[in-house]
């Protein structure tokens, strides 16, 4: 069985990931920790050094890599934002959306080191983000739980 899980930061991907991958007796994939152990590096200094764009690839390349394993895989947010990841996440799999309200979302993620991917404050960028990738999100996913 391939289980992923999609949504925006903070919405529960990583934790919700973890426990229904124990539950079911599966191995559990973080394609955020992946992209880390791919390069030995933690993604802000992937951010600082390769830019977004190098941190796209990386990704692609990991999501790609697990397209065929059995297991729970949780993804960055934005992954769902190019459809050949899209499409290896639906191979032999379901693909889950956690949603969270933006508000919930922005407290979740203060704090957190992962680097800003806008130039707007962090409320903003949750808002402009989340309309932007709405579509993608939703278009992804077999079931949405908020
Ligand atoms: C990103 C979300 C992050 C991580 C990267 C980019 C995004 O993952 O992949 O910082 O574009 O929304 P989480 O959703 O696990 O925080």
């Amino acid at each position: 069985m391939k289980v992923a899980l999609t949504g925006f930061r903070g919405t529960g991907k990583t934790s919700v990931g973890r426990i229904l991958a124990n539950s079911l007796g599966l191995p559990f994939f973080d394609t955020d920790a992946l992209v880390e152990q791919l390069v030995g590096m933690p993604i802000p200094e992937i951010f600082r050094q390769h830019g977004e764009a190098g941190f796209r690839a990386l990704e692609r390349e990991v999501i790609a890599s697990l397209w065929d394993v059995e297991g729970v895989i949780s993804t960055g947010g934005g992954a769902v934002m190019d459809p050949a990841n899209v499409a290896d996440l639906r191979r032999h799999g379901r693909v889950y959306l956690l949603s969270a309200a933006p508000e919930i979302i922005v407290e979740r993620i203060a704090g957190s080191n992962r680097p800003g991917l806008t130039d707007l404050s962090p409320a903003e960028e949750v808002r402009t983000l989340l309309a932007q990738r709405k579509k993608a999100y939703i278009g992804a996913a077999d079931t949405c739980i908020d």
